[in-house]
């Protein structure tokens, strides 16, 4: 298995590309299942998770063309096309290797009036159970049956009627679910309380680009009046604000200077506010955010939240910044009931982290150590790459493939602005 080896101490300076969206990206390839026409979505990462989702549309009857770019290049260009659905289903084994998964039951019930999809059963940050997906879908007219560890969905009469729900907690994957299924509803849809990330924009513009009624696109209700059909289209995926912000990490984690080629500053406020507090400079630029720490970090106190609040997704990343901040942070971790799993991790290399529930006061220390470490989900590899970059001596983080997951390149992109960093085969 593969591991990346990082020698630490250099500092960060250069030009970065950022890539397209992860997150954006797994909600815009299911929008290909709503018409027979070609989606073409350009910008895409080349990722294991998007590979892996196209997979999944391949077993659904769609096919994938991926055209015209050179391997040196980063962003791809996929032709997705569902001329006809060959089969409803999003088998366990594909589920249990990708929850994002999930986001075929939407498209597929609203295009072929049924879908049938595995429970995806817990994950390492905590149990995300898929009943807010479920209970979305009743209410614009759904009606659901469990049996055997999947939920079939069915649409009664082929088609959904659209209806009103409002969510009691924000939930992006459930809101990109409903919001995919009521575009071909017979009636209009009234979404409350909706997930109001960046990826719910991209994918709302997607979708109105084929042909969707929606309304309220970027606020926390969505009004979508059903179409009788979606046609195709060609759109750019947006960039990854996360990728973004884990960078912008590395530059003060090692004091460096990074412009981050691509990003989009307002995507990514909450990041680039709670990234000033610590004394970090950041500032828009002509082609993305210029971000440059030259002097000592200071504490700050976070919380994780809903967007525009501080992304959970960015919580390990400050974590391991803070580590080498001169004073104690606050974290604190409202989304996912158990993201802390790189804690032990950290402090292998000499973090010194406290975790009360679901808070975590984070006190700075002197210096990091380079050890042999692993993590058990995508941004907490993450936040041990960034340990590592400020760290004495070698790191060697394994299970690389939870990074491959997320991150596009990630030992080309940091070693071309200095970081001695490299991926190593055990064979
Ligand atoms: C998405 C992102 C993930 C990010 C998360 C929160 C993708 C592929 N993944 O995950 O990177 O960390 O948003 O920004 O876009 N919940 C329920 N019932 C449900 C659904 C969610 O209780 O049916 C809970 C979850 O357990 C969690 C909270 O709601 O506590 C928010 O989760 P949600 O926004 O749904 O996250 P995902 O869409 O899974």
């Amino acid at each position: 298995m593969d591991r990346i080896l990082i020698r630490g101490g250099n500092r960060l300076s250069g030009r970065l590309p950022i890539s397209g969206a992860k997150n954006a990206a797994l909600t815009l390839m299911p929008c290909a299942l709503l018409t027979d026409e070609p989606l073409t979505l350009r910008n895409l990462p080349r990722l294991a998770d998007v590979d892996g989702f196209g997979h999944l549309l391949n077993q659904l009857g769609a096919s994938t063309a991926i055209e015209g770019t050179r391997p040196e290049d980063f962003g791809r260009v996929m032709t997705i096309r569902a001329g006809k659905l060959t089969s409803t289903e999003a088998p366990y084994d594909i589920v249990r290797k990708m929850r994002a998964s999930i986001l075929v039951l939407g498209p597929v019930l609203a295009r072929a009036g049924e879908a049938t999809v595995s429970l995806p059963g817990g994950c390492a940050i905590g149990n995300r159970p898929i009943d807010l997906h479920l209970k979305a879908l009743e209410a614009i007219g759904a009606e659901l049956e469990m049996a055997a560890g999947y939920v079939k969905a069915v649409a009664p009469g082929g088609r959904l009627s659209g209806g009103r729900y409002r969510f009691p907690v924000v939930s992006v994957g459930a809101t990109e679910n409903v919001v995919m299924a009521a575009v071909l509803a017979r009636g209009s849809s009234v979404i409350e309380n909706a997930a109001r990330e960046p990826e719910i924009v991209d994918l709302c513009n997607c979708l109105v680009a084929m042909g969707a009624r929606i309304a309220g696109i970027g606020t926390d209700t969505l009004e979508i009046e059903g179409v009788d059909r979606l046609h195709g289209a060609t759109y750019a995926v947006m960039a990854d604000r996360i990728e973004a912000g884990s960078y912008a990490c590395a530059a003060a984690i090692t004091g460096g200077s990074l412009e981050l080629v691509g990003a989009h500053a307002g995507d990514m406020q909450a990041t680039i506010d709670a990234l000033r507090s610590a004394g970090v400079t950041v500032t828009d630029t002509k082609d993305g955010v210029l971000v440059e720490a030259d002097g000592p970090l200071g504490p700050v106190d976070i919380s994780t939240s809903p967007y525009p609040g501080f992304a959970t997704d960015m919580q390990a990343q400050f974590m391991a910044m803070l580590c080498k901040a001169t004073g104690t942070s606050v974290l604190t971790e409202t989304i996912f009931e158990n993201r802390y799993m790189h804690v032990p991790e950290l402090a292998r290399m000499g973090a010194d982290v406290q975790v009360h529930g679901r808070t975590a006061l984070v006190k700075g220390v002197d210096r990091l150590v380079g050890a042999p470490v692993m993590a058990t989900d995508l941004r907490a590899s993450m936040s041990l790459i960034l340990a590592g970059l400020a760290a004495e001596g070698e790191t060697s983080v394994s299970r690389v493939y939870h990074l491959d997951r997320g991150y596009e390149r990630l030992e080309e992109k940091l070693s071309a602005v200095g970081a001695d960093i490299e991926r190593a085969s055990d064979g």
